[in-house]
This record gives C-alpha cells, sequence and structure tokens, in this order.
C-alpha cells in the first residue's frame, strides 16, 4: 500500500524515529563519499503554489542523489490555472511519477491528491502544516542534543502551519512542549488538546515569550506573516510585539539552548540577526538536513525500504 504524508500523524513514533536515524545515516554516508541509488529509474513531481527555496531545492536534489529523476511544476502553470479539477490532474500525474511532492495552501488539497493519485503524495507545506520541515528539525535537535526525551522545546511566534506541526510532533513523540502566541494568533485548538492528551506529552501555551522560553533547551521561531497573510503584515507587527527572539529573550533558556529558524528569516522582526548568527543558532544546519531528510522521506515511500 502506498504511503502518504500529510501530517506529522500519519507518522507512529518508530517511523519518525526510523526517518530521523536514517536521515542521519545518509547524510554521513554522503559525507563519507558513498553514493546511495535506492530511487533509480523513479520520477518525483513537486506541484508546488507557493514560492519555496529550500523544500523545493532539497527535495530535487534528494532525488537526483538518490539516482531518481525530479521534475518541478508551477501549478500556475498547468492547466489547474483553467480549473481541470484536482481529481484529473491527480489520476494524469500518479500515471507518470512515482510521488508528488505539493506545497500549497487548504490541507484538503493535498488530502485530494493523496486520494486521486496512485503514488505517495508528501505535504510540502500547507496552511496548516509542515511535516517535512519538522521532521529535519527533530533531526537537528538530535544531532546537537543526542536526543528529545527530556528536552523542553519553546515556540515563540505565530501559531501557524509550523507550530501546528509541532504540537503533532509532540502528539506522536510525547514532547514538552511550550508555546507563546499573541491572543488571537494561537495554534489550532484541537491540535492543542490532541498533544495534550498524548501519552508523555507536556504543552503549555502562554501570551508571555520569557514563560516559554525559560529552561528551554530549543528554542523556535518563524516569520510573523506566513504565505497566504500577504497584506497583513502590518497589523501583525503590532500584534507580535517583545515576540522577537533577542539575546535578552535567549538568557532565560537553559545555557545550551540552541535555536531553531525554519527560514526564510526577517531579521528584527521574529529574531535578530544576533542570535539567528550567533552560536546558539542552528539554523544552517537545519536548513542543511533539510536534504538528507528529504532523502530519508523518498527511500521510504519510492525506494521501497521498509521503516
Ligand atoms: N523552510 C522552508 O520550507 O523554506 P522554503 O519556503 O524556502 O521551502
Ligand atoms: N510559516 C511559513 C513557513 C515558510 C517556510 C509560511 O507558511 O510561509
Amino acid at each position: 500500500m502506498k504511503r502518504d504524508l500529510l501530517a506529522l500523524t500519519d507518522l507512529s513514533a518508530e517511523e519518525m524515529q526510523r526517518l530521523i536515524d536514517r536521515a542521519i545515516e545518509l547524510k554521513a554516508r554522503r559525507q563519507r563519499g558513498i553514493l546511495d541509488r535506492p530511487l533509480t529509474g523513479k520520477t518525483v513531481g513537486l506541484l508546488f503554489d507557493k514560492a519555496s527555496t529550500r523544500t523545493r531545492v532539497s527535495f530535487e536534489a534528494a532525488a537526483n542523489r538518490l539516482g531518481g529523476g525530479s521534475i518541478f511544476i508551477s501549478a500556475g502553470d498547468t492547466q489547474l490555472a483553467r480549473n481541470e479539477p484536482i481529481a484529473d490532474t491527480a489520476r494524469v500525474l500518479g500515471g507518470y511519477l512515482d510521488a508528488l511532492v505539493i506545497r500549497t495552501y487548504a490541507q484538503q488539497t493535498v488530502a485530494d491528491y493523496a486520494r486521486h493519485a496512485a503514488v505517495p503524495v508528501i505535504n510540502a507545506l500547507t496552511d496548516d502544516y509542515h511535516p517535512t520541515q519538522i521532521l529535519a528539525d527533530l533531526m537537528t535537535v538530535v544531532e546537537v542534543r543526542g536526543g528529545f526525551e527530556g528536552l523542553r522545546i519553546a515556540w515563540v511566534g505565530d501559531g501557524n502551519n509550523m507550530a501546528n506541526s509541532w504540537l503533532n510532533a509532540a502528539a506522536v513523540l510525547g514532547l514538552e512542549l511550550a508555546l507563546a502566541c499573541p491572543e488571537g494568533y494561537l495554534p489550532r485548538t484541537d491540535l492543542i488538546e490532541k498533544a495534550r492528551r498524548a501519552s508523555g506529552a507536556k504543552v503549555t501555551l502562554s501570551v508571555d515569550p520569557r514563560e516559554a522560553v525559560a529552561g528551554a533547551d530549543v528554542v523556535n521561531t518563524d516569520v510573523w506573516a506566513s504565505m497566504g497573510h500577504e497584506g497583513q503584515e502590518a497589523e501583525r507587527a503590532t500584534a507580535f510585539a517583545g515576540f522577537t527572539v533577542d539575546s535578552a529573550l535567549m538568557a532565560l533558556a537553559a545555557r545550551e539552548a540552541v535555536v531553531l529558524h525554519c527560514l526564510p528569516a526577517h531579521r528584527g522582526e521574529e529574531i535578530t540577526a544576533e542570535v539567528l548568527e550567533g552560536p546558539q543558532s542552528a539554523a544552517w544546519r537545519q536548513a542543511e538536513n533539510k536534504m538528507h531528510m528529504a532523502a530519508a522521506i523518498l527511500e521510504w515511500v519510492v525506494g521501497g525500504v521498509e521503516t
């Protein structure tokens, strides 16, 4: 049966752990010059409705490095733009490709592709979730901290697709997650409740970034206005005043705390240049890890390797 990755809750804790371990292994193998080719003869399609630097290029590079090919499809240049139905597009593309990596607005859209395409569908970001990013972020935490058990993970900023996906990760893995979001910009309440009910998870929600960051081992932030929120920058800048991850805020975190940012970053808004470029920042390692995680995901869903 094909495996889709539409949300992190599609994975068990064991599957998530195995993807992280395999991504770390593939990274090490690549650094040793070993060529893995599990995608030989396979083609991955990337159908994107929104801009992307990292996710697009990391998936294309991963597909090519693993011996496969990739085709980038800007949705606006297809017949979708002239109202060809998703169901028809999905059936046709599924006949050409071995996997579809999709970046779009509504989560329902990736679910519709998964339903109608005969090949695995991977969510490369929707308004609700960014699962492949959080897998790369978890991999980064494992690399720099040896694991995520016993760590306090803070989220500071918008309750967006990234925050929702961290909640899903907390639900699957039983993480301690301390979120600070301004009033009116909270993550999805159902996801908060679900994560709170999960075994081993501890989820707290505050409107004060200092509360979330106090004693945190990992501090996450992201842009205040995600793709799709264009035009809300000014009102959001007002609502998010005091939510900048700066040195004063980081002073409240654990001494060895690391900072994650999925990028692109807006220096001086959600994070200062000093913190992003400073010794506690793992953002650049995190960005590179996207490719190793993309390789692990593609190998799993296309390469026929069991996890
Ligand atoms: N972090 C991330 O998803 O970046 P892109 O928007 O550049 O893909
Ligand atoms: N939350 C951001 C992430 C970009 C990678 C957005 O959706 O635009």
